[in-house]
């Protein structure tokens, strides 16, 4: 590594001096960017919201440019976006994106072709709104994935072909998927994506992986696919994190396991709250809570206090070094977002508050 890095992260949250590549031209200073800091450990990367692929923020974009070497989606590759109806499909944006990726040499994850979240109902119905048959389903599943995944076969680097398939204690969730087409959805789909995109990394991603309970369900769920000759090339912690969550030592432990399975391990969708969540107890990234603003749940609505900055740097430094220990074993570390005006978490789990988690603030400097 040419710097500490982690060092760097800790002064992007405490305001000290490192200095964007973005702003190198004003400054006259030479620094290199996070990606080219981390290139012997791990790649770096973001996710783009949909104004970003447009174009809209010119600033962010040179910003992901610069800094990182990785990029997802946040939205427009989920089935209710680039497929909203039977017959329609939105291609634009995700067209974009992928030459956006494709002009920076920029790693692109596509995200994501199966979840319970995001996914528009008349998969799941006939005309007169019942359940459809596992054969229906199934081939309703190839359709998307044939045209989704194979429009982009060879420019998509790697795909999250299942997102979010397992319940917080291991046992697979009673989605649709697996009420309608049964436990094989999730090899189904893997062996569907191998065929309509040959050369991407295959991946399962999920929330709270640091769980005991949920980590050892993983273990079992990739093994299985293994056992079966189903190809999965790596694991996605989304690593939706807080001030006081995971347990170092559950993180540590996860990694292990999945690394020992022989597969591709990664944080897909880093960020850091610096909330109150509503309970001690929701560690998790369930989309579908939703809890009413109370001001007390919304403690910094203009801005971070200094002690707070504090935390959040020693927390973001205690991840990374975490990262660092294991960077043999973790291919690529990627944020939720570039800057805390992006962050889904201003909306979730409660909607309208002002969170900080990300590596640039609202004005794109690099403090928070
Ligand atoms: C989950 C999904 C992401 C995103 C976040 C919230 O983590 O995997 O695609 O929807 O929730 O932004």
């Amino acid at each position: 590594m040419k710097k500490t890095t982690i060092l760097m992260i800790l002064f992007f949250l405490i305001g000290c001096s490192y200095q964007l590549s973005e702003k190198n031209s004003t400054t006259g200073l030479q620094t290199t960017s996070l990606a080219d800091d981390f290139e012997d450990h791990f790649m770096i990367g973001t996710a783009i919201s949909t104004k970003q692929i447009e174009e809209k923020n010119q600033i962010t974009l040179r910003i992901v440019k610069n800094e990182f070497n990785a990029i997802t989606p946040e939205n427009v590759m989920k089935w209710e976006l680039i497929h909203p109806e039977p017959e329609v499909f939105i291609y634009e944006p995700a067209d974009k994106l992928v030459s956006f990726a494709e002009e920076n040499n920029i790693f692109l994850v596509g995200h994501t072709l199966v979840w319970h979240h995001m996914t528009p109902d008349w998969i799941f119905k006939d005309d007169e709104g019942d359940l459809v048959s596992r054969e229906v389903l199934l081939s309703r599943l190839e359709n998307h994935i044939n045209k989704v995944a194979g429009r982009y076969k060879g420019r998509v680097d790697a795909w999250d072909v299942v997102n979010e398939a397992l319940n917080d204690d291991g046992s697979l969730r009673k989605s649709n998927w697996l009420k309608i087409i049964g436990e094989d959805y999730i090899e189904i789909a893997f062996k569907m994506a191998e065929k309509a995109a040959p050369n991407a990394k295959l991946y399962y991603n999920d929330y709270s992986l640091f769980e005991p309970e949920k980590r050892k369900g993983a273990v079992k769920l990739i093994k299985d696919l293994q056992s079966k000759g189903v190809k999965i090339d790596g694991i996605g912690f989304q690593g939706h994190y807080g001030l006081t969550w995971p347990s170092i030592s559950e993180l540590e432990k996860s990694i292990k396991a999945f690394s020992e399975l022989g597969i591709d391990v990664f944080f897909s969708e880093l960020d850091i709250s610096v909330l109150p969540r509503e309970n001690g107890e929701n560690q998790g990234a369930d989309i579908s809570i939703n809890i009413q603003i109370e001001d007390k749940l919304n403690p910094y609505p203009k801005e971070l206090p200094p002690f707070m900055k504090e935390k959040l740097a020693k927390r973001y430094y205690q991840i990374f070094a975490v990262f660092n220990k294991y960077k043999d074993d973790i291919n690529r570390v990627s944020l939720w977002g570039v800057s805390d005006a992006d962050s889904w978490l201003n909306d979730w789990p409660v909607k309208g508050r002002t969170d900080y988690p990300l590596l640039f603030d609202r004005n794109l400097k690099d403090s928070s």
